[in-house]
């Protein structure tokens, strides 16, 4: 029997198949197979014949040597990090094009070379002028910065060996391509290659390394399974199209929590940290109007407080929509369905549009009580007190649950000016901290008899 030559691999999760198949088995994604030519792994083998036999040893038995780390010098990126950059550690960024990921990491790359530390920035998608250009705008004029535009993973290496830099930048891993394998820049088995090479780079010399991955139509990173396997860290930078504020959110840290996010503005000269994100996501809120409601969102170690909007109008059609940009979808028509049978609106036959301001996103329960405000004072045409935030989870049964962290939101609230906060009586808050006024409440029932 003649030997095939080519195999198809799904380019979102790896998966092989002899054949081209619509849905990959795998991971579920369609129309992902794309034909390359068959490579037996060859790296895996040369990196066991590598490999020396180590004996298990206990766990307290084992060294530790002192954890380097190298600060960044902006605190919002190094918070994400967990810190700063741990040594020898490999970091994948993702985001949408145009988003500010080479932005971001040239800034970051100049504060960390002009202490000193030696830093190679690899670009295989601009050229060094246009790099420069970039740079120049941005400020940065490290003499220990270098830039090099270059997309053979074999250069990369040599220039890593005579440079021993110690922080490395791969803008982005899907340009880069190795010698040893045929398939196209950006497939997944080059993908997959370079990263792990790149991986064996940073272990074996100690240089950090930061991957740029794009990300595809379906926000995923081009292959994201296997980087994000291989990978000690993976970041990504979020942002609204139109908003000027970005996100960066850890997803996966071996160096520390993944629930920190850093924010940024993007200003004409680069990116600037927001250290006090609140202000800004609430400084174009409308006082006295119906339908706005301020909430908090815990992300990490801090509170975040943003501004809920929603908007009830009879609708022109046989079913009505419910539309949610920043939270979801079925949560919203979920504490609607709560709305209208443990309050009594009458909100069958309303279009219902809830939106977070500030093209954040939301992913947290404790703004439930926050939603449904808002949604209710819209429908009623009457406003929430703007000086009120409001805290609770809600279950199907109308109650208010408790949530986590509670004093600490309301910690943040005070700090803001804010003068009253609704919070679930579950939290057992004691009635007056830092000049607010705690109202507790149990029910969706009463907290609406509070507020309206
Ligand atoms: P970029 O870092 O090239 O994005 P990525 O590498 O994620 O594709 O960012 C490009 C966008 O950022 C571009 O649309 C212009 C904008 N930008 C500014 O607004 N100000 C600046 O100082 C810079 C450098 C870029
Ligand atoms: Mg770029």
């Amino acid at each position: 029997m003649a030997k095939t030559n080519t195999i198809f691999s799904c380019q979102s999760c790896g998966y092989q198949a002899p054949k081209w198949l619509g849905r990959c088995p795998d991971c579920g994604s369609w129309n992902s197979f794309v034909e390359e030519v068959f490579q037996k792994e060859r790296s895996i083998k040369k990196g066991l014949e590598l490999l020396k036999p180590q004996p298990p040893v206990p766990i307290c038995d084992i060294e530790v040597t002192d954890e380097h780390r190298v600060q960044v010098g902006i605190a919002e990126f190094d918070r994400v990090l967990g810190g700063g950059i741990a040594k020898g550690s490999l970091i994948l960024i993702g985001g949408d094009p145009g988003i500010g990921k080479s932005t971001l990491l040239l800034q970051a790359m100049e504060m960390v070379a002009s202490r000193g530390h030696t830093v190679l920035y690899v670009s295989g998608e601009e050229s060094a002028r246009q790099t420069r250009m970039r740079a120049e705008r941005l400020g940065v004029a490290s003499k220990s910065l270098y830039v090099a535009a270059e997309t053979s993973l074999e250069t990369i290496l040599e220039e890593v060996k005579k440079l021993r830099p110690t922080l490395l930048v791969i803008d982005s891993i899907q340009t880069i391509f190795t010698t040893e394998i045929d398939s196209a820049p950006g497939s997944i088995s080059q993908v997959r290659e370079c990263a792990g090479r790149l991986m064996q780079l940073s272990k074996g010399t100690g240089v950090s390394t930061f991957l740029i991955g794009h990300v595809t139509k379906e926000g995923a990173i081009a292959g994201p399974r296997l980087l994000e396997h291989i990978v000690d860290t993976v970041i990504y930078f979020e942002g609204e199209r139109g908003h000027a504020y970005r996100i960066l959110r850890a997803v996966k840290n071996r160096y520390g929590s993944t629930n920190e996010i850093g924010v940024f503005e993007m200003t004409d000269s680069g990116l600037k940290e927001v250290s006090n994100p609140s202000e800004i996501f609430l400084a174009e809120r409308p006082l006295n109007a119906s339908g706005s409601t301020v909430v908090t969102s815990l992300e990490g170690t801090r509170p975040i407080l943003v501004e809920l909007q929603a908007l009830v109008s009879l609708t022109n059609f046989a079913v009505p929509r419910r539309t949610t940009i920043g939270v979801d979808h079925n949560r919203v028509s979920l504490l609607v369905a709560v709305l209208e049978k443990k309050v009594g609106l009458n909100l069958i036959g309303q279009d219902i549009f809830v939106n977070v301001a500030g093209g954040v996103k939301i992913d947290e329960p404790a703004v439930d009580l926050g939603i449904i405000t808002a949604v209710a004072s819209s429908f009623l045409d009457k406003p929430v007190d703007p000086k009120t935030v409001i805290i609770g989870e809600i279950g199907l049964t109308g109650e208010i649950r408790g949530v986590a962290q509670a004093e600490l939101r309301v910690g943040e609230a005070a700090k803001l000016g804010f003068t009253r906060c609704i919070v679930p009586s579950g939290n057992k808050l004691s009635q007056r901290i830092d000049g607010i006024e705690i109202v507790p409440v149990g029910t969706v029932r009463e907290a609406m008899e509070v507020m309206f």
